[in-house]
């Protein structure tokens, strides 16, 4: 009788350290998590609610959402791409994309450094792009302005062509 209890304790002792172990890893590996997210969020110094949102079903609205870029990355496109980014882009996002330009500087969120985000996939994909340029960020109350009326659709696609090799 006696050893049985002793046996009950053994085995009390044991999972109560085993719970104890574990949960000490899990609260680790939470603050772990945040500080990454942390790290992420200043890192790219833009638009979490534009990121957050897009990630939703259905988060890239009609009729971007399903957007691919139609033009093929030739030469011609990526020049074209290149010229029309110096002339609207390069004011806030830096001649070389990296979120330098003079007009930036005051803006909060900072504009984006493209060199970074283009590297990001999923958020870096057509129609996420697409949607961002021409919608602009007025409804994330950011300073990047919507280019649909201003940019053709077309070159706006060349701009993304262009993006892509920064
Ligand atoms: C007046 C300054 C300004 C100009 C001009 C501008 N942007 Fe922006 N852009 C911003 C700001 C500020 C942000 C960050 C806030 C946001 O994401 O809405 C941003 C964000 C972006 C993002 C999204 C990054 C992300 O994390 O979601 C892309 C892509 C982008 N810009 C591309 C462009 C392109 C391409 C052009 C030119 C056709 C352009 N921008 C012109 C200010 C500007």
């Amino acid at each position: 009788m006696i050893a049985k209890q002793k046996y009950i304790l053994v085995i009390a002792v044991i999972l109560l350290q085993l719970s104890t172990a574990l949960s000490a890893q899990g609260m680790m590996n939470k603050r772990e998590m945040m500080m990454r997210h942390k790290m992420d969020h200043s890192m790219m110094d833009h638009s979490m609610q534009r990121h957050h949102s897009s990630m939703r079903p259905g988060g890239i609205p009609a009729p971007y959402g399903i957007m691919i870029n139609p033009l093929p990355p030739s030469q011609e496109n990526i020049a074209r791409g290149a010229e029309l980014y110096q002339t609207f882009c390069s004011v806030c996002h830096g001649k070389q994309g990296k979120g330098d330009g003079p007009a930036g500087a005051a803006l909060k969120p900072r504009p984006a450094n493209l060199t970074r985000f283009i590297r990001m996939p999923p958020l870096s994909r057509d129609s996420y792009l697409i949607w961002t340029i021409s919608e602009g960020g007025a409804q994330f109350k950011t300073g990047m302005p919507p280019f649909k009326a201003t940019i053709k659709e077309e070159d706006r696609w060349r701009i993304i062509h262009f993006l892509r090799t920064l």
